[in-house]
């Protein structure tokens, strides 16, 4: 009988062990499988799947309001369910056949009014969002002007898209996004006699590197270079829902541009620990996505239960409920930063190059809000990411590691993601684990050598390539 999987490092380890030779009999099409994933498991990159231990303490999951580990969703939902007791379970069709429900439009009517927006439109999820409205929007002779580092789904949904130019502009760096806009005002006549336009992408939150871009000058810059106003933006705040802004409303909201950006897109299994996706926009917007999404066409609606989720955790924001968790997640950031950077370890591995956290070396102005996600990032182009990684999770904290193609090489790190419900000691408790693995990182540099010793952390987890049984 199949078996479920274990905790991260025990998995880790199983997955790295090469299993060519055990399928040396099987088919030719198993074989060449099997041929791909050792090529990746020589390189230690192949990835497997994982539990959560009970009892361990979490700082990778998104449930950064706590309303999943607090019960405070369920109950809700609950509650929701017992408003609601006919309804049908799954949407048995898609949102323009038989998907559609009065539930569904209120909802988004709800959810719309919250954030400020003339409509919503709820996907299954917010990488189809994203998908659907890069297929959708740009039309053809448009531009899309995107920051490098926005997400993988809008990179997924610009493959589809009819843009006859795609440009990307260094992480936050408005001077950067004038040169690629006056670039694109240069090159392309219709553009620059406002026929046709610019969509620009950003995230509300950076998913890897937690901060937050420069909206205002953003859109001001944006102005200046295209004064016929054919430039509009697209913020994704699937990251910035529930963390920034009155009541969690985002990022948008936070600075008042809710007139200034024509698209945003809410990632439910978030802050708002429940699924789907949720496009925020005018009724154009809504209508061409309709009309022009094959994702949104050909694939069922969001189904009832998945929807009353996203009413509950809605209900929560909108009665404030969820406010002093927003609160609670910026002290622990701040007293996570200051444990971690007042321990005596810090300056050393500072400028050892072994823990970073470069969103802290910003100034206010660069950098206004405390967010939830925190990188440390590790020794460039090494494996530190992940000795860190296994150092943390041995000791109980659930944590991974990032590495290329997630961000640029040379940038691997360790996300963390702080959780309202972690209480005081759990952080401080981390940072000085963090501590004491700069510390042994910092012994075997001095150690110098051929630089082969290990951290513990790491050994042990070696040797569980040795010793994973792979039946
Ligand atoms: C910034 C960002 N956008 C979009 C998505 C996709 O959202 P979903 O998980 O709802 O498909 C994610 C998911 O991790 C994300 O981090």
């Amino acid at each position: 009988m199949p078996t479920t999987s274990g905790s991260f490092v025990a998995e880790w380890a199983k997955a790295q062990k090469p299993r060519g030779p055990s399928v040396r009999n099987s088919s030719v099409f198993y074989r060449n499988l099997e041929a791909e994933l050792d090529a990746r498991r020589i390189k230690h990159g192949c990835m497997s799947l994982h539990t959560i231990p009970p009892g361990a303490s979490d700082f990778a999951s998104a449930d950064t309001l706590g309303l999943g580990f607090s019960g405070l969703l369920r109950a809700e939902f609950m509650e929701e369910l017992a408003r609601n007791p006919d309804s049908w379970l799954g949407a048995c069709g898609t949102r323009l056949a038989f998907g559609n429900t009065t539930y569904l439009e209120t909802l988004e009517c709800e959810v719309a009014d919250f954030h400020g927006a003339e409509t919503a439109m709820i996907t299954v999820n917010g990488g189809q969002a994203n998908g659907a409205i890069f297929t959708a929007i740009p039309r053809p002779g448009d531009a899309i002007v995107y920051d490098e580092f926005i997400h993988a789904t809008v990179h997924d949904g610009m493959k589809n898209s009819l843009a006859l130019v795609k440009r990307s502009f260094r992480h936050n760096n408005v001077e950067s996004f004038v040169e690629t806009l006056s670039e694109i005002r240069a090159s392309q006549p219709l553009i620059s006699d406002g026929q046709r336009c610019v969509i620009v992408a950003l995230e509300g939150i950076y998913s890897m590197d937690g901060d937050t871009p420069p909206l205002r000058e953003l859109v001001a810059a944006a102005k200046e270079v295209f004064p016929e106003g054919n430039v509009q933006f697209y913020i994704d705040e699937a990251h910035s829902n529930g963390t920034l802004g009155p009541k969690g409303a985002g990022l948008v909201c936070a600075l008042g541009l809710e007139k200034e950006v024509a698209i945003r897109m809410v990632s439910c299994p978030k802050a708002l620990a429940a699924h789907g996706g949720i496009i925020l926009c005018n009724n154009t917007v809504k209508t061409m996505i309709l009309n022009e999404s094959r994702s949104i066409m050909f694939s069922g609606a969001p189904s009832f239960h998945m929807l009353a989720a996203i009413r509950a955790g809605y209900n929560l924001m909108k009665t404030g409920k969820t406010q002093e968790a927003q609160l609670r997640v910026e002290h622990l950031v701040n007293l996570f930063m200051e444990r971690l950077t007042s321990d005596p370890v810090w300056d050393r591995a500072n400028d050892a190059m072994i823990l970073r956290v470069p969103l802290w070396d910003l100034d206010e102005e660069a950098q206004p809000f405390a967010t939830h996600i925190c990188p440390i990032l590790t020794r460039p182009n090494t494996k530190h990411h992940l000795y860190l990684t296994f150092h943390l999770q041995l000791a109980g904290f659930i944590v991974y590691p990032v590495f290329f193609p997630i961000v640029p090489k040379g940038t691997e790190r360790v996300r963390l993601i702080f959780h309202a419900s972690h209480n005081d000691a759990e952080i401080e408790a981390l940072a000085a684990c963090i501590c004491a693995w700069a510390e042994e990182m910092l012994s075997i540099d001095q150690e110098g050598g051929d630089g082969i010793r290990l951290p513990k952390a790491a050994r042990q987890a070696y040797t569980m390539i040795e010793t994973a049984d792979l039946n």
